[in-house]
């Protein structure tokens, strides 16, 4: 006997052979054809039962969302639709699902809304979509690993509570095992973080990236792939307060090798599942030209899925300095007519999403590498220029996404590096290790950050970022 999964028993061609699968019931047709899937693939396997020989008990236990084990003979399908299915010789009901308490949740076989998914994301998986969507997010991140690897890059974990705010931002979740109600305090009436956890005040990172820095140091080229953390309000397609960022760091690299890494890295992985995730995507694909069909016209996507995915590996990104991405929004026809709601007015300006998609998507209708911000809109660890007012800094643009990638060359110059800290208010002592690497065989090196999730959510095509990891956390919603 076979004892297989859905995936591997709908490939194989050993008719006849007894085989035992276990699964969910999607669905069970006539008393006679039961749709059953595991999660190994998006495709279900048929299973064909002998009503007038089953128990009639056991038979009204056979509903949607039922787990179950079939027990039969594989055999070519006489139907349409598969190659294969199974002559049912025994079922097992292994968890049962009561078809009224089914009819109260997403199980049930209608159309639910994403938002409404949402809402039961402990069984949205069960679903055709977001089972896609998982699967293809862990094979995204098998092939991350499979570039860097590939790549002479060492894979290193660096710490998820930290006492230092390496984006500057201020936008962290603190950590703490004070009584909240009740903590140790100073003289002053201050907290006394001294007699805290970790004798200091933490927090959940927001990058790897200071750590990692220290690492490529040592071991010439590493990768971070963890969660990191924000604390940002920002209720946006695109933004969650927890997420997964893939941070390369490279010594002796500038930022032009920085851009060429970067670039690879992304058409790599996306190169690996269009070959290794084929009707998942054909499914997504679908299910976006459905969503499609739903909007006005101009806001319709001219390409398909897996258009878009071939169009991103087979061009070339475009590569445009902060100071041209100014001037061509300057002139474009929605800041002239003041159709933005930031209107571009002089270099310095910080770009918002609309600036970016604009760029993208009308303008050069490709992915956009802008690089050399002006300074003082970027971290502080970024490399200054000659012209002592831009770094060196690169964001990856892409279509329908916005931003993507942030990276940069670091700084590497003790003495300037120093100086912006100070300019910043950034205490040296709190990152005394950091300012070391610039000591003992300092080194041009660079990194960049990847937004897993936004990577996701370009492959899969799902609008958003909420649907393409598992529990998303967000403002106001942490269940699960
Ligand atoms: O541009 P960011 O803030 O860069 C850094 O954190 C650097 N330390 C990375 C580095 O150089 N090692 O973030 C990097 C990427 C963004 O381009 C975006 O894709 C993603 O992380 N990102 C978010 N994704 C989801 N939700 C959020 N709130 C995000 N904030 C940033
Ligand atoms: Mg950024």
């Amino acid at each position: 006997m076979i004892k297989g999964k859905v995936a591997d028993l709908l490939e194989s061609t050993q008719y006849l052979q007894e085989v035992q699968v276990k699964g969910w019931v999607r669905s069970f047709r006539s008393n006679r054809f039961i749709a059953l899937n595991d999660g190994s693939t998006i495709n279900n396997l048929q299973c064909v039962v002998d009503f007038e020989k089953m128990n009639e008990e056991l038979l009204k236990r056979i509903t949607v969302g039922a787990a179950i084990k079939v027990t039969g003979t594989l055999q070519e399908s006489l139907g349409s639709g598969q190659k294969v299915e199974i002559q049912a010789s025994s079922i097992d009901i292994l968890g049962d699902a009561d078809p009224e308490e089914v009819k109260l949740t997403i199980l049930s076989p209608k159309r639910h809304s994403l938002e409404k998914l949402r809402e039961q994301a402990h069984l949205r998986v069960r679903t055709n979509t977001f089972g896609a969507v998982m699967r293809l997010r862990s094979k995204l991140s098998y092939a991350v690993h499979s570039y860097f690897q590939q790549n002479n890059f060492h894979y290193v974990n660096t710490p998820i509570i930290t006492g230092s705010d390496a984006e500057g931002a201020g936008e962290m979740f603190k950590v703490t095992s004070f009584d909240l109600e009740n903590p140790p305090k100073n003289e002053d009436g201050s907290i006394n973080f001294k007699e805290d956890f970790f004798g200091k005040e933490t927090n959940l990172t927001v990058s790897g990236q200071l750590e990692a820095e220290t690492y490529a140091l040592g071991l010439g080229q590493v990768y971070t792939f963890g969660p990191t953390f924000r604390a940002e309000n920002s209720n946006t397609s695109r933004h969650l307060a927890e997420f997964w960022m893939v941070e390369p760091e490279m010594a002796f690299c500038d930022l032009d090798g920085n851009m060429d890494i970067a670039e690879d890295f992304i058409k790599y992985v996306l190169k690996y599942i269009l070959e290794n995730c084929k009707d998942d995507l054909a499914f997504l694909e679908q299910r976006l030209a459905n969503e499609d069909k739903a909007k006005p016209e101009a806001e319709r996507s001219p390409m398909s899925l897996t258009d878009k995915l071939k169009f991103v590996i087979e061009n070339n990104f475009k590569r445009v300095s902060y100071t041209e991405a100014i001037e061509i929004l300057k002139n474009s026809k929605p800041n002239k007519k003041k159709k933005f709601n930031y209107i571009i007015e002089e270099w310095g300006a910080d770009l918002q999403s609309e600036h970016e998609r604009y760029l993208v998507e009308k303008h050069f209708k490709c992915p956009v590498i802008l690089f050399d911000y002006p300074a003082n809109i970027k971290a502080f660890y970024m490399r200054l220029n000659e012209d002592g007012k831009t770094v060196r800094a690169m964001d990856i643009l892409f279509p329908g996404i916005g931003e993507i990638v942030g990276g940069s060359q670091r700084e590497e110059r003790l003495d300037v590096l120093k100086q912006k800290m100070q300019a910043l208010g950034i205490d040296e002592k709190e990152l005394w290790w950091y300012l070391d690497t610039r000591k003992f065989g300092t080194c041009v090196h660079s990194g960049f950050g990847l937004g897993f999730e936004r990577l996701v959510q370009f492959a899969t095509g799902m609008s958003n970022i909420r649907d393409v990891i598992p529990f998303p956390r967000t403002p106001l919603n942490a269940e699960f």
